[in-house]
């Protein structure tokens, strides 16, 4: 028996960007058509979601930015909620893990499972950066990858050969906070044996959910459970995040995957509060399906981990279902937020403003549901003008413009037991059938076939010829016209909620639910008036297609500019910081080997303001003659340091090119020596 309320979630998207269409195709435009879905079919709905603010990916971007954690996640929560608002995910609350509740939340429950001694505590040896002073987090530690080389491998992954990988694999790991080698530092953190739970998500799960569960999200956790499952860290050393509640634990916050899951249950308390509902008829209750919607990335977490923190806790219902997408790419090629290779929702409705519906339909039809699916801007211009305008449209239009040709705009009378009618009852029914088992395309396919099945009607029944000789046989077609009509104004809602919207007012009727459109007889009357026809979709021309097209492949060019391995910016400084420094313009006078010494070139050097001697580790890129006359930049000021026992007075600048060779930061066009460089 399926359950009267449902407690839907959706992923919560990381403040650290905006959201693209593969967030939108495989989480939340399917989470909102099952919510929307629900609600009309006169359930107890709770839909569900936020930002999650916490964790190594906003930090990680606010120091690329420069700026603190805080205000990225203020900047993104705020692009993120509207792009969602507008475009239509008809969430009930949409609040962020950075609110006081979400922190009083999740430490409550920390604190449950630590006092229920559901924790165990273990000392390991963490990554330390004596000078930041602080523990790091995998992905802030760099260094040489042991599988295949690449010297720009993270602590937890290397990008090139895409290994997995832990902080102690890593030849010569260096710190991203400060460059320096890192130590190795006891410390202590609070684990959840997942090992415990084992039997209980074997039985759970792969006894109790092989049927009902999408293969793709019973594989992965089959796949997990039968590799054995270890002791996981629910703290962490690191300052943004929740502050673990307990006295010893300074400089320590929950890990960003036991505060954020939790983050559904403590926004479910904020939206209660606010309407006069009990939270807990929908987290606590047996009588409450809690479905969450996912990316594939995320089974672990809400499949084996939150439910082990439920489950340790005591109070919650696990899951009915746990809804996990694959992903979305972009015309063939995977959707890359830091390779801006993605089409942003923000920007898409901007750029086709009241098309919201057209971007919810092309990408319900290409959700990556059971396997990765592909995204083309000529396919969304196909089915824009071939599907939405050409049957759906077209259908709708004529069945509007032809009550009003022959009408006036009033519903002619006709059989109330036509057959016809059946098709109605028959896509809603499918729908029904295919949403709850999160089969969305297929839905969108019953709608759609609704659409054809109405455009062949007409074709076949003609009432613009018939209208002459059998008037009768007219105005029962456009009565039964007007019946699917109607119904496709009622069944697309979910789908397109404004084109329902339209369509409804269009034909001057109210919404109904989903029980009232499988069973009423009729679904607008004889006799009733109906608006003047509305457009709902337009043509989408070839330039349009052709700009996004081009807006792409600018990305993938200027990508190629950008490099992704740039060291992040180091910390800020003033004015007067850099005024300190003394650069200018110099000439090589004379260059040569410095004995027993493989990279060393000894130079003189005309500054302008005197001729003086440095000595610069560059032989493996220069020769000594291809150095003679070269006008470089010189670091004038800095203190003189011994070499091989020769003294240097200043440093030459140089850059690393790909290759690995140097090359001189030499001035455009020649200028005098001793010019001041700013
Ligand atoms: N922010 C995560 C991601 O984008 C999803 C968090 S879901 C939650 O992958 F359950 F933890 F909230
Ligand atoms: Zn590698």
């Amino acid at each position: 028996m399926r359950s009267e309320r449902k407690m839907i979630t959706a992923a919560l998207p990381y403040a650290n960007g905006p959201v693209h269409i593969g967030h939108l195709a495989g989480v939340y435009i399917p989470a909102d058509v099952y919510a929307r879905f629900q609600r009309r079919s006169g359930k107890d709905v709770a839909f569900i979601c936020g930002s999650d603010e916490h964790g190594i990916p906003i930090t990680i971007r606010a120091k690329k930015e420069g700026v603190t954690p805080q205000n990225i996640v203020d900047k993104y929560d705020e692009v993120i909620k509207k792009s969602f608002a507008d475009l239509g995910i008809s969430f009930d609350e949409y609040s962020r893990t950075t609110s006081k509740k979400h922190h009083e939340v999740s430490q409550d429950f920390f604190k449950t499972l630590y006092n229920k001694g559901k924790f165990t505590e273990e000392v390991s040896e963490q990554y330390f950066d004596e000078q930041a002073g602080e523990f790091l987090a995998d992905r802030y530690i760099v260094g040489t990858c042991p599988k295949c080389g690449n010297d720009g491998a993270y602590g937890d992954q290397c990008e090139k050969c895409g290994s997995t990988l832990s902080p102690s694999e890593l030849l010569n790991p260096k710190s991203m906070l400060s460059g320096n080698v890192p130590v190795l530092k006891e410390t202590k953190n609070w684990y959840l044996p997942l090992n415990d739970y084992e039997d209980f998500l074997n039985e759970w799960i792969i006894e109790g959910h092989k049927d009902d569960w999408k293969p793709n999200v019973y594989g992965q956790v089959k796949s997990w459970l039968n590799d054995g499952l270890k002791p996981r860290a629910m703290t962490r050393d690191l300052n943004w995040g929740v502050p673990v509640p307990l006295p010893d634990a300074d400089g320590k916050v929950l890990y960003v995957w036991f505060d954020a899951p939790i983050g559904y249950i403590s926004f479910t308390q904020e939206w209660a509060e606010k309407n006069g509902k009990n939270w807990k008829d929908y987290w606590q209750n047996e009588n409450s399906d809690l479905i969450h919607f996912i990316g594939k990335d995320n089974i672990v977490f809400h499949c084996i981990i939150f439910p082990a923190m439920m489950k340790a806790h005591g109070d919650y219902i696990m899951p009915t279902n746990v809804p996990a997408f694959e992903f979305l790419n972009l015309e063939n090629d995977k959707i890359s937020t830091s390779r801006n290779w993605a089409v942003w929702a923000h920007e898409y409705v901007e750029e086709f403003p009241g098309q919201q519906d057209v971007l919810r339909y092309t990408l319900l039809a290409s959700a990556p549901e059971t396997k990765d699916n592909n995204f083309t801007w000529k396919d969304f211009q196909i089915k824009n003008n071939s599907e939405l305008v050409g049957i759906f449209g077209n259908f709708i239009n004529r069945v509007a413009v032809l009550i009003h040709k022959y009408y006036d705009g009033i519903v002619p009378q006709g059989d109330e037991n036509a057959p016809e009618l059946l098709e109605i009852k028959k896509a809603a029914n499918e729908i029904e059938n295919f949403l709850e088992h999160f089969e969305f395309r297929n839905a969108l396919t019953s709608m759609m076939n609704l659409a054809r099945f109405g455009n062949q009607f007409l074709q076949i029944e003609e009432p613009w010829k018939t209208i002459k000789d059998s008037p009768e046989k007219a105005a029962n077609s456009l009565f039964i016209a007007a019946q699917v009509a109607a119904g496709l104004a009622q069944i697309s809602e979910p789908f397109m909620p404004f084109s329902s919207e339209k369509l409804l007012k269009m034909f001057n009727i109210s919404q109904l639910n989903w029980k009232e459109i499988e069973s009423e007889k009729i679904l607008i009357k004889t006799g009733h008036q109906i608006n003047p026809a509305e457009l709902l979709f337009s043509k989408i021309e070839d330039e349009t297609i052709e700009f996004q097209i081009q807006k792409l492949e600018n990305t993938k060019q200027s990508n190629k500019k950008t490099n992704l391995k740039a060291s992040p910016m180091k910390d800020e400084i003033q004015f007067d910081d850099f005024t300190k420094i003394d650069l200018r313009t110099a000439t090589i006078l004379t260059a040569e080997k410095v004995e027993k010494a493989d990279k060393l070139l000894k130079f003189t050097v005309d500054t302008g303001v005197d001729v003086r001697t440095v000595v610069s580790g560059i032989a493996e890129s220069f020769t000594p003659e291809e150095c003679i006359g070269k006008q470089v930049m010189i670091l004038l000021n800095l203190a003189p340091r011994k070499i091989r026992g020769i003294e240097s007075q200043g440093m030459l600048l140089l850059a690393t090119k790909p290759d690995g060779k140097l090359t001189f930061m030499t001035p455009e066009s020649e200028v005098e020596n001793g010019i001041e460089v700013s």
